[in-house]
């Protein structure tokens, strides 16, 4: 038995004002300093139908929020009494506003407790609209919520089918303003959930299509969007693409990069969006070393007018091929470039090769690292050295 899952998702020009048929009686915004501060919170306010009040703000998302954020976020819900909340920012704000909202309806519950296995009973109280204004993360169009414990520098990879967005509003207006270098290291993430989502082995026939065409879309239109970063149409375009692949990974998994990227960013702090497109094409040279009868690079190679007339063949070009786009995007090519001393790095390999280990994106691969291959992998990834495994 399997299932697909998928939020109503509003899109194109003016999709902000579907907020005024929504039954939305008492609104709580969850949301960070400073798309605040840049009036994204005050743009969607103004949408709201007019008898909607809002009973509550929580504009105070920290990147990669902590379990702490979570419970805070519901203590104030459970004041405020919402029935919608909306969620407006990338990732860690939508992740904090499922975490919050899961809280909410249930106080009896944990924050690091949140698992996909319990029934939670979601919407008695609130249901949840997702606005993002990254085009990266896909959390609007996925059940899954990461959260940062910081008692043990580990990021939680939590959630549960019933937190995945009831709505997801992509109006291009929300993206408009995104600093560039935020697009690129979101584009990028959702490249890699493409990729990760199609190469899983959780892959299925739901998700292939849209893992492939976000895959599409993102190397198509990257690479315009930097040399034009005000046109609206290769903004929306990415923000569709990144939903996209929000869908289609969220369908299926992502997979080592994610698990190795986790672990990186959980305790050097590293902008997820740095880290797991820069450990892809090292997990792509890795996965090639095992067998290839469950790799699926040719039809990925093969899109992008790579050579690809073997599972090798097609790997080794789309490693090659990622690598030289990040490199053309100015983004990281190794763990030395991202400015972690090599000391510092040693000194905590154990827990970082501890924490790929345990992340469970790590078994989703079609190759599983045990222990020494993970510190092999991690200092490869450190040199920037592409290594036979
Ligand atoms: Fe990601």
């Amino acid at each position: 038995m399997w299932f697909f899952s998928s939020p109503a998702i509003v899109f194109g020009e003016s999709s902000l004002s579907y907020l005024s048929q929504v039954p939305i009686q008492r609104a709580y915004i969850v949301s960070d300093a400073n798309l605040a501060a840049a009036g994204l919170v005050k743009k969607v306010i103004d949408h709201l139908p007019e008898q909607a009040q809002i009973v509550g703000e929580y504009c105070a998302v920290e990147p990669d929020p902590t379990l702490e954020t979570a419970v805070q976020g519901a203590r104030l819900m459970l004041d405020a009494r919402p029935d919608w909340i909306l969620a407006i920012g990338g990732g860690s704000v939508i992740d904090a506003a499922k975490a919050m909202w899961i809280l909410y309806e249930r106080p009896d519950m944990q924050a690091d407790a949140i698992n996909p296995v319990e029934v939670l009973g979601l919407r008695k109280k609130a249901r949840l609209i997702a606005l993002p204004t990254t085009v990266g993360t896909g959390s609007e169009a996925t059940w899954a919520t990461v959260l940062t414990d910081p008692r043990e520098n580990r990021k939680l990879g939590l959630g549960n089918r019933e937190c995945l967005p009831d709505i997801a509003i992509l109006d291009p207006i929300m993206v408009q303003s995104l600093p560039l270098p935020i697009l690129i290291d979101t584009a990028l993430d959702a490249l890699t959930h493409a990729i990760e989502g199609y190469t899983s082995t959780w892959h299925n026939v739901f998700s292939d299509g849209l893992c492939l065409k976000a895959a599409e879309m993102i190397c198509a239109t990257l690479p315009c969007c930097v040399s034009d970063p005000n046109s609206t149409d290769y903004r929306a375009d990415l923000q569709n693409a990144a939903t996209i692949a929000g869908l289609g990974f969220g369908n299926s998994m992502a997979a080592l990069a994610h698990g190795m990227g986790h672990a990186l960013g959980g305790i050097f702090h590293i902008a997820h969006g740095k880290a797991v497109p820069m450990f892809l094409p090292y997990t792509i040279d890795y996965s090639l070393g095992g067998e290839h009868d469950s790799t699926r690079y040719r039809p990925l190679a093969a899109l992008l007018s790579l050579p690809a007339s073997t599972e090798q063949e097609a790997g080794a070009n789309l490693a090659v091929y990622l690598r030289e786009l990040m490199s053309m995007m100015g983004q990281p090519g190794s763990i030395a470039e991202l400015g972690i001393p090599r000391h510092e790095f040693e000194a905590n390999m154990s827990v970082l090769v501890d924490n790929a280990l345990n992340d469970t994106q790590t078994i989703m691969g079609t190759r599983i690292p045990d222990l020494p291959d993970l510190e092999k992998l991690f200092r490869a990834a450190y040199d920037g050295r592409r290594i036979d495994f």
